[in-house]
């Protein structure tokens, strides 16, 4: 069955963006940074992959964003961000698809999910926020985390509002730029 992974950056202290919704302070380069597009590629905005000459990608064919994030690509320009791959995002307040290539889920995500999990296909990637992940901890399968040597203070929590999960440690990599890239699987 297809998995469900969050993969996303966070501090260490749990932050995935300060609280008006900035991720600059994470940096865009570094050796993690090169090492995890050549390895999902398909996780990198079509815009940049195209420059970058990426192309495939094995892992994801399809994210999901909570529309906070979605907003985040629209302020940055785009309302199509990742037109390689099905994008959905999850929103009661946008009313209609903002976009052509863009599937609206407007009530019961994890239901969504659960149907999704049970059609063909590659994983699905949970591209953030950590509102949505909240309404999704129970079906998030796998979390891939960049875990960034900083402390924010404050900011939007990796998952809101979560009970307890459990996840085990499957893989980790320790970067020269002081990233570790941390795969947790929940089975
Ligand atoms: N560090 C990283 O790798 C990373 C990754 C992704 C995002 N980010 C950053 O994180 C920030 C956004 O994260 P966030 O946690 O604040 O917000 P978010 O999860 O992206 O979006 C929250 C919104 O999603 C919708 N939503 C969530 N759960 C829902 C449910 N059960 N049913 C219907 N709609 C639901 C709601 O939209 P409506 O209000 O429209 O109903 C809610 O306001 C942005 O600044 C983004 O840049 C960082």
């Amino acid at each position: 069955m297809r998995k469900l992974t969050y993969y996303v950056a966070a501090t260490m202290d749990g932050f995935i963006a300060t609280d008006d919704g900035h991720v600059d302070f994470f940096g865009g380069g570094g050796d993690h940074a090169a090492a995890l597009k050549a390895k999902y590629p398909e996780a990198v905005p079509t815009k940049i992959r195209e420059a970058l000459g990426l192309k495939g990608g094995s892992t994801f064919d399809t994210v999901l964003f909570g529309r906070k994030t979605y907003d985040f690509g629209v302020r940055t320009g785009t309302s199509n961000p990742f037109s390689h791959l099905k994008q959905v995002v999850v929103s009661t307040t946008l009313g209609e698809s903002p976009d052509p290539a863009i599937e609206l889920v407007s009530s019961d995500p994890a239901g969504y999910v659960r149907d999704l999990k049970q059609k063909p296909g590659k994983g699905i990637w949970l591209c953030g926020g950590g509102e949505l992940a909240g309404s999704l901890v129970e079906e998030i399968d796998q979390i891939y985390l960049k875990l960034f040597p900083m402390v924010l203070g404050s900011g939007r929590p990796l998952i809101a509002g979560s009970s307890l999960q459990k996840f085990h440690m499957v893989g980790h990599q320790i970067f020269e730029d002081g990233v570790i890239f941390i795969k947790y699987s929940r089975h």
